[in-house]
């Protein structure tokens, strides 16, 4: 079956207990279950990942090429600031949804920049974990009409 990948940055660990105000009490955990059902009701698997560490998220994002149907990220902090994920991601073929729990653009302006949107086939703000349901449709979508027809 085919896969999608679903990946989370640094301090997405910590959902349910960082700041709930902005990005409720919903756990990592899930997200992932979320994830799982929205995929499996449109034929696809999915694996998910959370990484603190740039370097890891570039590694999932490389292994990727060829193998996955598409990528569902949130690259939270890396967003802002991460050319080498926006690299990656311009090497990998697929479709690309970005998500993001909090509404950036109600936020800080630092945060109101992304290095990813450059890349992403669509993104998805201020939906909270919702926007996760969203974005795996999406790339559902996209990865069947880039297959053609059965
Ligand atoms: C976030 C928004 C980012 O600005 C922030 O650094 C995060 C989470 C979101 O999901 O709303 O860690 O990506």
């Amino acid at each position: 079956m085919p896969t999608i990948l679903v990946l989370n940055g640094p301090n997405l660990n910590l959902l349910g207990q960082r700041e709930p105000h902005l990005y409720g009490s919903e756990t990592l955990a899930d997200v992932e279950a979320l994830c799982t059902r929205k995929a499996a009701a449109e034929g696809f698997k999915s694996k998910f990942h959370q990484s603190n560490r740039e370097y890891e998220l570039i590694d999932w994002i490389h292994a990727a090429r060829g193998t996955m149907a598409g990528i569902v990220i949130n690259p939270a902090a890396f967003t802002h600031t991460s050319v080498a994920i926006l690299d990656a991601l311009n090497a990998y073929e697929g479709p690309v949804v970005e998500v993001h729990i909090s509404n950036v653009h109600k936020r800080e302006a630092f945060r109101h920049h992304s290095y990813v949107s450059a890349r992403a086939d669509a993104v998805i703000v201020g939906a909270g974990i919702q926007g996760y349901g969203f974005a795996v449709e999406r790339v559902a979508h996209l990865a069947h009409a880039l297959r053609g027809p059965k």
